[in-house]
């Protein structure tokens, strides 16, 4: 297990569950409740995310990092300030983020695959393909 990419990816994760939190509540705009609902939906699964990254470290007898200010300290994504934010911005940091995320999780299946780890390959591959799912919904409602 390269417990220090997974800790990193769970990083990310984390700081994204707690974005997407803040934009939910603080999007505006006239697409507000579907981007609001759309929103919800992200953070549930993140958070199922989060889980499983943790849960899958400790099947091999890790501890996984499992405080904020780890997270804040290892997360490449950044946290935005709590304030209103159109829904237009709000569908640019989403695709931002959800790439950045697809990338790490892309990068930790082919790591953990050297290892021939199938279990976690597996759950890279089920993050990547909802990632990529997600990725062609926000850049159709972006046209
Ligand atoms: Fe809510």
């Amino acid at each position: 297990m390269k417990q220090k990419e997974m800790n990193a990816y769970l990083a990310n994760i984390a700081v994204e569950l707690f974005k997407l939190h803040n934009l939910h509540w603080n999007c505006v705009g006239r697409d507000f409740p579907q981007i609001h609902l759309y929103l919800e939906g992200m953070y549930e699964e993140i958070f199922e995310y989060m889980d499983e990254v943790a849960e899958i470290q400790r099947m091999d007898g890790l501890v996984p990092d499992s405080n904020l200010k780890t997270y804040l300290a290892n997360a490449t994504i950044q946290e935005l300030e709590s304030k209103e934010i159109s829904t237009k911005e709000v569908l640019d940091h989403i695709k931002a983020d959800l790439i950045i995320l697809k990338d790490q999780a892309t990068a930790l299946r082919n790591d953990l695959d050297e290892e021939n780890h199938f279990s976690a390959v597996a759950l890279m591959e089920e993050h990547v393909a909802s990632y990529r799912k997600r990725l062609w919904f926000i850049e159709s409602m972006q046209k």
